[in-house]
């Protein structure tokens, strides 16, 4: 963590918020951007960064925007939150929620939220609905509930959401002197491509940047509907935090595209659980599927040789590895049980060698 003030402190200037906007805070952004020699290497880019989100508080990047939006809600006299999630908005809506004193209803997909988010939602005391159906009916219920009774929502069709979500793209300018050329970002309901772009564009416009990336959005194969130009009934990936088939915020992930020169594409399921466990094995970094897909957009890339002359590119890695601890075991054989007998684990060990 960045030392000196909260988020909302910190980027006063540049957010919708006054004098008399809390300074809610649980230690979000100030992540660190880490360095990757092992895609340099691979790709040929000669600078390429990670932007480790999962190290805000509740493990993702949803934390800037949520700290944004409750801190608003409070100000404006809210007594609770509500919210549709894929789990990692749940997991930030309830503990800002948590810290704020107010109360936070969540609406998820059955069957289909990872094990560490639900576990943070029901932990932090949110009331928790999962329904029969995916995430883009659970986000249609939630804007009936919010817009019928005095629940503020928190998705990222909340403007505050996507203004607290740009000030990711402020961290990384300051930290490189300038933009990177190039950003790679997964996409799922398309408010982190969306905020990133307007946090560049601002960036570029106030002199903190010299330029604007190109802006590399991926969605995963089998939900992938602003690539493929429609809407997808039943969304499929094992990145369960983007199965999305209608996202909230498609204009704007498209104006991002359009606007830097940037592209949409998509990522099999393989390359996305490929470039989880590239980054974990060969960099130490443990992210989330879904995160993967960013890292899994450039290597495709770099395959096909569309760099195009990139010479220093960021990923956002916008989620914790240990969100998702069942991906995790699925890929590897189970652990070994020896007797507590040298022999034994002299042996095992051996044999896994
Ligand atoms: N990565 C992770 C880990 C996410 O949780 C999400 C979205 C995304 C990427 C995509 O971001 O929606 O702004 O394009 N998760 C939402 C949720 C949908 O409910 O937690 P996006």
């Amino acid at each position: 963590m960045r030392d000196g003030p909260c988020l909302i402190e910190r980027y006063a200037a540049r957010l919708p918020v006054t004098d008399k906007t809390p300074r809610l805070t649980l230690g979000e952004g100030g992540t660190p951007l880490v360095r990757s020699p092992r895609l340099e290497s691979e790709t040929g880019i000669p600078e390429v960064w990670l932007k480790v989100e999962g190290m805000n508080p509740t493990g993702s990047f949803k934390d800037r925007g949520m700290v944004v939006a409750v801190a608003k809600a409070l100000e404006e006299g809210a007594s609770s939150v509500i919210c549709a999630s894929t789990g990692n908005t749940a997991a930030s809506a309830a503990a800002y929620a948590a810290r704020a004193g107010l109360r936070c209803a969540v609406i998820l997909p059955a069957g289909n939220v990872a094990l560490g988010k639900l576990a943070q939602a029901i932990v932090f005391g949110a009331r928790v609905v999962a329904i029969e159906g995916g995430f883009d009916a659970a986000l249609a219920i939630a804007r009936r509930l919010a817009a019928e009774g005095d629940s503020v929502l928190v998705n990222s069709l909340n403007p505050y959401r996507i203004e607290g979500q740009k000030t990711a793209a402020f961290e990384v300018c300051e930290d490189l002197g300038d933009a990177p050329e190039a950003l790679f970002i997964p996409v799922g309901n398309a408010g982190n491509i969306t905020a990133y772009w307007r946090g560049f564009e601002e960036a570029a416009g106030s002199g903190l940047a010299k330029g604007r990336p190109r802006m590399f959005g991926y969605q995963a194969e089998g939900a992938a509907p602003i690539v493929r130009g429609e809407r997808v009934a039943e969304p499929r990936t094992v990145a369960t935090a983007i199965r999305i088939g209608d996202p909230a915020s498609w204009q704007g992930a498209l104006e991002a595209r359009d606007r830097s020169g940037g592209a949409i594409e998509a990522v099999s399921d393989d390359e996305i659980l490929d470039a989880y466990s590239f980054l974990a094995r060969c960099e130490g970094v443990f992210c989330e599927p879904a995160s993967a897909a960013s890292v899994a957009g450039l290597r495709q890339r770099a395959r096909r040789g569309a760099l195009g002359g990139i010479r220093r590119a960021v990923c956002v890695l916008t989620g914790s590895g240990l969100k998702d601890p069942d991906t995790a075991r699925s890929l590897a054989p189970e652990v070994t049980t020896v007797r507590a007998e040298l022999d034994d684990v002299r042996a095992a060990l051996a044999a896994r060698a």
